[in-house]
């Protein structure tokens, strides 16, 4: 007679291929499951992505790499997918979740350190600190009060109160400052920030106006020639979101004009692939303008977090089967698991597929603990723990269903 396995799949067989430097902290993570784990420098091009990612069971990438439609369709032992980072457009999202793989980011790992940025430029650009240093580093010492300002008592507005919106409200208000924000949705505003009228409230009353709104249709082009002219004579542009929020050549004319004191853009609309490639903007040479190539996330800090919080889920994905906080599948938090087999099926969403699962379930005489199922248009994702002696057979029938998409049992 066989002993029944421990775990459904053993840990020290699960195998892990990390690319472009995901920092260590998720390499612990990942080790101290046991599971098996391949780190490689740099990103890698599609042919050699597929013959890597063919016997992994967990992908994590950066921003370089791209997971498209092939990669996914050869990599078949794939269980879930990391973007170490917060964009996932890198990877095909749709195909992955048609494949029952679920895709996970770092949201809010690097929040604190844009937020921090902001503040320090808020400061920099009250005090012209980059033309200063500039002035000394040529060997010219410029010492002047005027137009150097403190920021106590000024007037913050934020455009996106989300993650890093509402911390920049709060490091903003300890410094003194008076907070104004501007969502689109309706948020609970942290300690003594205020909610605005409208986008034209903020620009009409803030000194400075700092952006953190994602990339959509809405946010292309937010802030142009008429934004830039609503603003308060003297007022300063922080955008540390992305590129396509601001134009910059109608920012370049309203600094020229002296209709703004001031500006900082960490994002650019068109950025360099790598760090030997030249870069251009309608910026440079601007006086009272920071320009850093891209950094508000990039400390150790966040990388580290970043490494850590996406190996965590993906762990936890493999172990029990949750989705919390994936991009691109419903999002289900099972209990903890205990004596049951656990079996998680992922099925394409069309009427009459839960009948059918449950008619399985039912003529196997299964005895059901709990069932949750969460959709979305294109998927459906059921987790059920169910008596050991049937999750087998429960599991071969599902798989067999013609909606099925991936089924797989946890214990
Ligand atoms: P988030 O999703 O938590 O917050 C974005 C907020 O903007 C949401 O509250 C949303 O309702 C709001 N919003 C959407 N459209 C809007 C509109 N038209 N007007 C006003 N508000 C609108 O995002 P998070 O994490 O705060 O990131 C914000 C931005 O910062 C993103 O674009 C992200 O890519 C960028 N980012 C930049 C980094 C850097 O290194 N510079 C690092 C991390 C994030």
């Amino acid at each position: 007679m066989t002993t029944p396995a421990e775990t459904s799949f053993p840990k020290s067989q699960i195998r892990v291929l990390l690319l472009e430097n995901v920092h260590t902290s998720a390499h612990e993570v990942f080790r101290a499951e046991g599971f098996q784990v391949e780190a490689c420098t740099g990103a890698l091009g599609e042919d050699a992505l597929v013959e890597k990612a063919r016997d992994v069971h967990i992908l994590g990438i950066r921003s370089r790499s791209r997971v498209t439609e092939r990669v996914l369709s050869q990599a078949r032992r794939v269980l879930t997918l990391g973007t170490f980072c917060i964009g996932t457009n890198q990877v095909a999202l749709e195909s992955a979740s048609q494949r029952g793989v679920p895709v996970f980011n770092a949201p809010f790992s690097s929040t604190r350190s844009v937020a921090e940025l902001v503040i320090a430029e808020v400061i920099a650009l009250s005090r012209r600190l980059a033309d200063r240093s500039r002035e000394m580093h040529e060997g010219r010492w410029r010492k002047s009060a005027p137009a150097a300002h403190e920021v106590r008592g000024k007037t913050l507005g934020i455009v996106g109160y989300g993650h890093i919106g509402t911390q920049v409200g709060i490091l903003a208000e300890a410094v003194g400052m008076q907070v104004l924000f501007h969502d689109v949705v309706p948020k609970l505003p942290i300690g003594n920030n205020r909610r605005a009228e409208s986008l034209e409230d903020v620009l009409g009353r803030a000194d400075f106006v700092t952006l953190h709104v994602p990339e959509t249709p809405l946010t292309r082009g937010l802030i142009g020639e008429r934004e830039l002219a609503r603003m308060r004579p003297g007022a300063y542009l922080l955008n540390l979101s992305r590129g396509s929020v601001v134009d910059l050549g109608a920012l370049a004319k309203a600094l020229g004009s002296g209709h703004l004191a001031g500006a900082a853009a960490d994002v650019f609309p068109v950025e360099p692939a790598g760090n030997s490639d030249g870069f251009a903007t309608e910026l440079r040479g601007v006086p009272n303008v920071i320009l850093t190539p891209h950094v508000g996330g990039s400390t150790e800090e966040a990388q580290e977090a970043i490494g850590r919080e996406v190996a965590t889920a993906l762990v936890k994905f493999v172990n029990t089967g949750a989705t919390t906080g994936s991009v691109n599948f419903p999002h289900i938090e099972p209990p903890p698991l205990v004596d049951r087999h656990r079996l998680l099926n992922v099925h394409r969403n069309v009427p009459g597929v839960l009948s059918s699962i449950n008619k399985i379930v039912s003529d196997a005489q299964a005895n059901v603990e709990s069932q949750i199922l969460a959709t979305n248009p294109a998927i459906g994702y059921l987790v059920m723990d169910l008596n050991r002696e049937v999750s087998e057979e429960v599991r071969l029938q599902m798989s067999a269903l013609e909606t099925n998409i991936r089924t797989r049992v946890l214990y």
